[in-house]
């Protein structure tokens, strides 16, 4: 990335979105206007100052954060990921030192209002359920042609999903309505699926000599990713997921992106085993919306985490 970016960063965190939220903080051609917050990982309330902790951790208190939705579009039973995460979204993190001061305009609103300021300017990169951005697209149909791109962490491009709806990946399956609704409004969105971070993990070695860099920032990198350590390592992962920073990374240093496909996509929004789903047109139907990432070059996400936690 050659050009200062402009980021609109949409969050449930979440241990993953605190990691990509980091990366994106520390990145000397980033900047971020805004965090817009929904309830997903953890409830609402959890991740607001999450959120903070994060900007805190980073020496970002100036970054506003808008709090936005905080359950799914339609009711319905959803279980939360308080497993991978913490009970409190960031791997049980304390002590707290950040203060939590969110802005008092709604998180749809101010997305709407920050792309019509600079229409083709920014970039959202939403890594948590969609509906903050369904609703934002609801206040603002445009929304797609106001933002310069929309990059997501969801979905599950092979129906091997992370949720008791076995089709779905966690962000679709939590809000099935805003995630069908966003991919048809938006004719461009590049996805981070669940399959291809499940290919990309970062290998406990390698997180080992990340977490003892010594720094501040390794220092609470060691302290959030704890819980969610012995949550994969119990099921014999071979090192930390990391779904949030992939996209993250993708949407920063698009040349780390080693592998991509062009699909026509849809979510499922019924079915007893499928709610959630990502439906694939396999190049049946032409006029893809989404472009799936399918490889990332480890190296490069490696280096762009080691510079992050040295910083
Ligand atoms: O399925 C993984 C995604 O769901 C990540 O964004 C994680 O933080 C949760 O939101
Ligand atoms: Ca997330």
């Amino acid at each position: 990335m050659d050009r200062e970016r402009a980021l609109l960063i949409d969050t449930d965190a979440g241990v993953d979105d605190a990691l990509a939220l980091m990366l994106v903080l520390a990145h000397p051609r980033a900047r971020v206007v805004a965090v817009s917050a929904v309830g997903g990982n953890v409830p609402l309330e959890r991740v607001v100052p999450n959120v903070f902790e994060v900007l805190h951790a980073m020496g970002a208190e100036d970054v506003p954060v808008f709090p936005g939705a905080a359950g799914p579009l339609l009711p319905g039973e959803r279980e939360h990921a308080t497993g991978f995460h913490g009970a409190d979204g960031l791997g049980n993190y304390a002590p707290r030192r950040a203060r939590v001061q969110p802005q008092s305009e709604p998180a749809a609103q101010a997305l709407v209002r920050l792309a019509r300021e600079r229409p083709g300017e920014r970039t959202l990169v939403a890594l948590g359920p969609l509906t903050n951005v369904a609703l934002a697209l609801a206040l603002e149909p445009e929304l797609p042609r106001l933002l310069e791109g929309l990059v997501v962490m969801g979905g599950a491009h092979t129906g091997r999903g992370n949720t008791p709806h076995l089709a779905a990946e966690f962000n679709f399956y939590f809000d099935p309505e805003a995630a069908h609704a966003v991919l048809q409004a938006f004719p461009r969105v590049t996805l981070l699926t669940w399959e291809t971070t499940l290919a990309h993990p970062l290998p406990w070695e390698e997180h080992e000599r990340l977490a003892a860099l010594g720094t501040p920032r390794a220092e609470f990198y060691d302290a959030i990713t704890r819980v969610t350590r012995a949550f994969l390592e119990g099921r014999g992962a071979p090192g930390l997921l990391i779904p949030d920073p992939l996209a993250m990374v993708a949407a920063l240093e698009p040349e780390a992106v080693a592998a991509s496909e062009r699909h026509r996509v849809w979510v499922e929004t019924c079915g007893a085993h499928t709610r959630g789903m990502s439906v694939l047109d396999h190049g049946r139907q032409g006029d893809p919306n989404v472009r799936i990432i399918t490889a990332m070059d480890d190296a490069h996400v490696r280096a762009l985490f080691e510079r992050t936690l040295r910083g």
